[in-house]
């Protein structure tokens, strides 16, 4: 299988994919009888790079491979800058090895208008770069606000041919911090990030860490059932099922070692509470990619329609816990577990 046919199964696997349960569940916020604020005078605005969005949201990275993608990204992109809010795309590396554009082309950046766009790269593929100043090529093209690095070790070792030596990434990434002319940002792909990773990306110089927690899209199903029948070993489809820290314990940790440094949190974000409570467990943001795909392959309004219930339900959990500002969310709204 190529890694073209590889992305476009990530996008049919990925769409029947979607829990209705998680650890958001346990997490319940204060009820406030008394909220004390006009629900129309809420005002969800944040701070998020150097911009400011309308609402603490932004669009998790999408494959970038299939050129289905640049009908899903446009989609995307549109219904981003009709809201304000921001986005990043999917892994650039086919674009650098095929020198393709592969649905990444400028024209994202032209359909996004200045809202914040950013780049995305496999921290393992950093590897195998010429020069780490190589990245301009990702960079470039769309005008980025931010790179995005992505650790994906669970996705590559149940992949067909997956890359597995992950020997020398850490030094890779502190390459990249020192290169970069915009803010760097780590993400996992769904199996969160733990304590000790965090440390040496924050210590390399990482801007941003997004946790991108177990809950929502599983790139090891993924990647087995697309392995299936290939020569890869057979591996048991359960022993794996509940391996990495979900969204809600990456969180808590990062949060309890890292008080001061910038989390966002993605990985199984079902709705606006779910992005309520991150903001309490210390993110400053929320990124959404699985449950959006199946609005993006349709049209720019079903995005739109999609994102704008996410924004709205974000408004509801204001309400009852009675701010007025998104950003007076924190720990106190959390109900003590009994
Ligand atoms: C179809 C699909 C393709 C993805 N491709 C990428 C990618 O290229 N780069 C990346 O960093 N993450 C990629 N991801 C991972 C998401 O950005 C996100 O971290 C993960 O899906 C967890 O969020 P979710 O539960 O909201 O889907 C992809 C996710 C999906 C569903």
């Amino acid at each position: 299988m190529n890694d073209v046919d590889r992305k476009n199964g990530h996008i049919d696997l990925a769409l029947q994919q979607q829990d209705s349960s998680s650890d958001f569940d346990q997490v319940r916020l204060r009820h406030r009888a008394l909220p004390e604020v006009n629900f129309q005078d809420i005002d969800l605005s944040v701070q998020f790079l150097s911009y400011k969005l309308s609402a603490p949201l932004f669009v998790s990275s999408m494959t970038g491979g299939p050129l289905r993608a640049e009908r899903i990204n446009r989609h995307l992109a549109e219904a981003v800058c009709e809201l304000g809010l921001a986005m990043g795309v999917g892994s650039q590396r086919i674009a650098i090895e095929q020198g393709k554009k592969s649905g990444m082309t400028s024209t994202i950046r032209d359909a996004i208008g200045r809202c914040p766009l950013m780049a995305n790269f496999g921290a393992v593929n950093l590897l195998t770069l010429k020069s780490i100043s190589d990245l301009g090529y990702v960079l470039d093209p769309l005008e980025a606000d931010a790179i995005i690095l992505h650790l994906n070790p669970m996705q590559e070792i149940f992949q067909c041919r997956g890359d597995t030596n992950w020997k020398g990434v850490l030094d890779a990434i502190d390459a990249v911090c020192s290169w970069a002319p915009v803010p760097v940002v780590v993400k996992e792909v769904g199996f969160g990030l733990d304590r000790e990773s965090a440390k040496r990306l924050l210590d390399a110089g990482v801007s941003v860490l997004d946790v991108a927690g177990q809950g929502g899209t599983r790139f090891d199903e993924i990647e087995q059932e697309l392995a299936a029948g290939t020569e890869r070993p057979e591996i048991s489809n359960t022993a794996f099922k509940n391996w990495g820290y979900s969204t809600v314990e990456s969180l808590r940790a990062l949060h309890s070692d890292f008080p001061d440094s910038t989390l966002w949190a993605s990985g199984g974000i079902r709705d606006g509470l779910d992005i309520a409570k991150s903001l309490c467990l210390g993110a400053s943001a929320a990124g959404v990619a699985g449950t959006v795909l199946g609005s993006a392959l349709e049209s720019t309004d079903a995005v739109i329609a999609r994102l704008s219930r996410l924004i709205y339900e974000l408004k509801i959990a204001c309400f009852g816990t009675g701010v007025s500002q998104v950003t007076q969310l924190n720990e106190c709204q959390i109900m003590e577990e009994k």
